[in-house]
This record gives structure tokens, sequence and C-alpha cells, in this order.
């Protein structure tokens, strides 16, 4: 593909290389990784971010842009390719999350949902006639996912989700709510969670399903109006006596739970990596900005209150980069990650509300204005603190695991 007409402001064309402690920050990084960054930013600097704001504005599903990244390989990046996905590790989709993310927030959930909540559970938990039959379409037939965990009365508490589903003959019957469901109005499957036992206490008796999005009795109920991320649908869904064959169970009868958790601590690394590429959009924009705007005789770069804003981000920046690639390395060593996810999107999502609050400040009443990109970054950072689990929840997390390793 040729993205040429775009400009290649990518992190590792600047004539000043980002640095930790006298090193490049890509140290460790494969070839191959430095290559799917420079792909992935000549995508993100020449198609993405021209159009991130008109999508935005219109509150629109940037249709031909997630065409195109199923043609990049960008929406099954950790499929094997033997089901037709990229074949990468998690550090990999971590930088490609990280440039899409720094163009348009949007789209980059859009393909984190694909990526994390669908082909990853369907990959660890599927049995091998779904993966054949699923994944090749997800990674590059242009087949949309979405994950329905969160109901009206259940959403850091996702236990408590009141959802149920019975056998009914040789099928599941589904009845139920779901809320918040990004990517379902457009997606073909969804891989929704139902209390299966129902005397079972709170989080035990769940069970995990694939839902076809066409199966009668799944109703779309509404696409919600949000302050940001605007350019994906979030979705209201309701199950009427809907009915799957028996066999689109992911993972076991009553063991739903796990599915969903797990399948979260591997969301919570691509929204980190999504927060990242906000604060760095952030950090750009205002490093850019403080070098041309004059006030009072010279450039605000000039005034030390505005360098020490840059001098914090620059170093929030690297410092979540690191995070986020630490928790990839300990998930692509095969270990438990769940602590190291927490953290890397506790920090990443904390640093993008800030970084981006910042840029708008740098920006002062320009930054205020729809015109200027920073106002867009303010508020899609908002969401990262919330999905996926609130920050709150993340604390939570991470603590458990805390006291679980007998610190
Ligand atoms: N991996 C595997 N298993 C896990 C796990 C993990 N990360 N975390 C917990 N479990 C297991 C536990 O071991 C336990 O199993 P046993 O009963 O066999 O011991 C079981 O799951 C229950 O665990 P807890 O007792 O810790 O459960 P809890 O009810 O106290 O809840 C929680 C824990 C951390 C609060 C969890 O409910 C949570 O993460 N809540 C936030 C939910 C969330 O992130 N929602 C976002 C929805 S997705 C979204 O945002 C929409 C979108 O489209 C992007």
């Amino acid at each position: 593909m040729d993205f040429s007409s775009g400009s290649s402001a990518s992190l590792y064309t600047r004539k000043v290389p980002f640095v930790l402690g006298g090193l490049p920050l890509e140290f460790g990084l494969a070839k191959e990784h430095r290559l799917l960054r420079q792909m992935v930013a000549e995508f993100a600097d020449g198609k993405v971010a021209p159009k991130a704001h008109e999508y935005d504005e219109a509150e629109e599903f940037p249709k031909d842009l997630v065409e195109m990244m199923y043609g990049l390989g960008l929406m099954g990046m950790m499929v094997p390719e033997a089901y037709g996905g990229g074949g990468m590790d998690t550090i990999g989709y971590c930088i490609a999350m990280e440039e899409i993310n720094r163009a348009d927030a949007s789209l980059g959930t859009i393909m984190s949902v694909n990526n994390s909540l669908v082909c990853d559970p369907i990959l660890r938990y599927g049995t091998e006639e779904q993966k054949e039959e699923l994944l090749p379409k997800l990674a590059q037939d242009g087949w949309l996912g979405a994950y329905a965990l969160t109901e009206p009365w259940s959403g850091s508490d996702a236990g408590a989700m009141r959802s149920t589903a019975r056998l009914g003959g040789d099928e599941w019957v589904l009845n139920g709510q779901k809320i918040f469901v990004t990517n379902a109005w457009h997606s073909q499957i969804i891989i929704s969670y139902a209390k299966t036992d129902p005397k079972a206490p709170r989080s035990k008796g769940i069970t995990a399903f694939i839902i076809p999005t066409d199966t009668p009795g799944l109703h779309k109920i509404r696409k919600e109006k949000k302050m940001g991320i605007r350019a994906t649908d979030t979705t209201a869904l309701a199950f009427e006596e809907c009915r799957i064959p028996k066999e689109n169970l992911l993972g076991k009868v009553d063991e739903g739970f796990k599915v969903a958790l797990s399948t979260l601590d591997g969301g919570r690394i691509g929204i980190a990596s999504q927060a990242l590429g906000i604060a760095r959009a952030a950090y750009e924009a205002s490093l850019q900005y403080a070098q041309e705007r004059e006030q009072f005789g010279q450039t605000i770069g000039q005034f030390q209150a505005i360098q020490w804003k840059l001098a914090d981000m620059a170093t929030e920046v690297d410092a979540a980069r690191l995070l986020i690639y630490s928790a990839a390395y300990v998930r692509d060593s095969g270990r438990r990650y769940t602590k190291e996810a927490a953290i890397a999107k506790l920090f990443a999502s904390d640093l993008a509300v800030r970084a981006s609050r910042e840029a708008v400040q740098i920006y002062g009443g320009y930054g205020y204005l729809r015109d200027f990109p920073v106002e867009r970054l303010y508020r899609d950072a908002k969401i990262t603190e919330i999905y996926e689990g609130t920050s709150e929840i993340q604390r939570v997390v991470i603590a458990r695991q805390l006291l679980r390793e007998d610190r």
C-alpha cells in the first residue's frame, strides 16, 4: 500500500529521537517491531489523522479506515498466521495501538475490541472449529466483533450480572440486557456472558457465548451519545428468548467469568497503549505549539511554566511506554500479567487525561475550540480511565495481586 501522500512525522523519523537514560527508547525491540511502527505510523499520519476530526464531528463509524486496517493486518494482529492473523506478539500490538491512537482514538477503540476482546478469547478458549471458522473472518475478512459484559445494574461489579441462559433442546436461550457494547452496531458476532446457574453465588455459574448478531431475539436497542471516541458505536442490547446453537459456548459451562476477566487483562494492555497514543499526541502538539506561539515578545516555550509542562509530559510518556512493554513482555513470556496490565492501564490513562488537559492549557483559548485537535484528545482521553475497568478497579486488581504474591 502506498501512503506516500501523508507526512511521516513518526517518532522514529524525528531528527532528535526520544532517549531514555542515554539509550534509544526502542532498545531491545526487534527489527520487525521497528518496521511495524514505521508502517503503522505512515498509515496513521497519511490516512487516519486527516479524517479523525471529520468522523468525530459527524459521530460516524470510519468504515473506509476500518477496511484498510484489515488490509494492513491490524484487526487480528496476535492471531497466528495459520488462522489468517498477523502472528505478532503483544509488544507489536502495543506499538500499533500507540500509533493508531495518537492519530484517532475512535479507530483505536474499534481495533482494540476486535483484537483484545474478541480474537484473543476465541484463540485462548475456542474449539478448533470455532477458531478455524471465526478467526480468519475477524482477522482479515472484515468481520467485526464485540464484547458484551456490562449490564445496567452491573458495571464494576461484573459478577452481579442478571442475564440468563438456559438449555432448551439443542439450543441456549438467552434473556437479559447488556450496555456499553463497543462495535456491536456494526458487528457480525458478539461475545456475551450470562448466568447459566442462577443459584450459584456472584461470579460463579456464568458462561461465555458467541452470538451471531443476526440471531432472532437479539435486539440492538440504541447507540449512545458520548463525550469522546464519538466515531465508535456504543450500543445497548437486549436478548429476548434469543436462541443460539448449543455449541456456541466459549469455554466451559459455568466458567465464563474467568474468560471475561482474563480477556480484560489483555484488553487493559491495549487500552494502556491507547492512552499512551493520546498522551503522545498531546505532548507532540504541545511541543510544536510552544515553539510557534508568541506572547510577550517570545515563543511561549521560552517560559519556564510551559517548559515544565513539556518536561513532565515527555517523562511520563516514556514511563508509560516502559510499563506497557513490561506488561506485554510478561504476557508474551506466558506468565500471569494481571497486575502488570492493571498498573500500565492505571498509569497511562491517568497520564492521557493529564497530558491532554495540559495541552489544552498550553493552546489557551484555541485549545478550547473544536477546530484544534487537542480538544478532541481531552475528550477522548477520559474514557481510558473508565472502560475495561475504572482506575479504582485497577487499584483493586493491583492490590489483590500484591497481597496474593505475599510481599
Ligand atoms: N484472570 C482469570 N481469572 C480471574 C481473574 C483474571 N484476571 N481475575 C479474577 N479471576 C477469577 C478468580 O480467581 C475467581 O475465581 P475462583 O472463584 O475460582 O477463585 C473469580 O474469577 C472471581 O474473582 P473475584 O472474586 O476477584 O471477583 P470479584 O467479583 O471480586 O470481581 C473485579 C473482581 C476485579 C472487581 C472484576 O469484577 C472487574 O475487573 N470488574 C471490572 C469490570 C470491567 O472491567 N468492565 C469493563 C467491561 S468491558 C468494556 O469496557 C466495554 C467495551 O466494549 C470496551
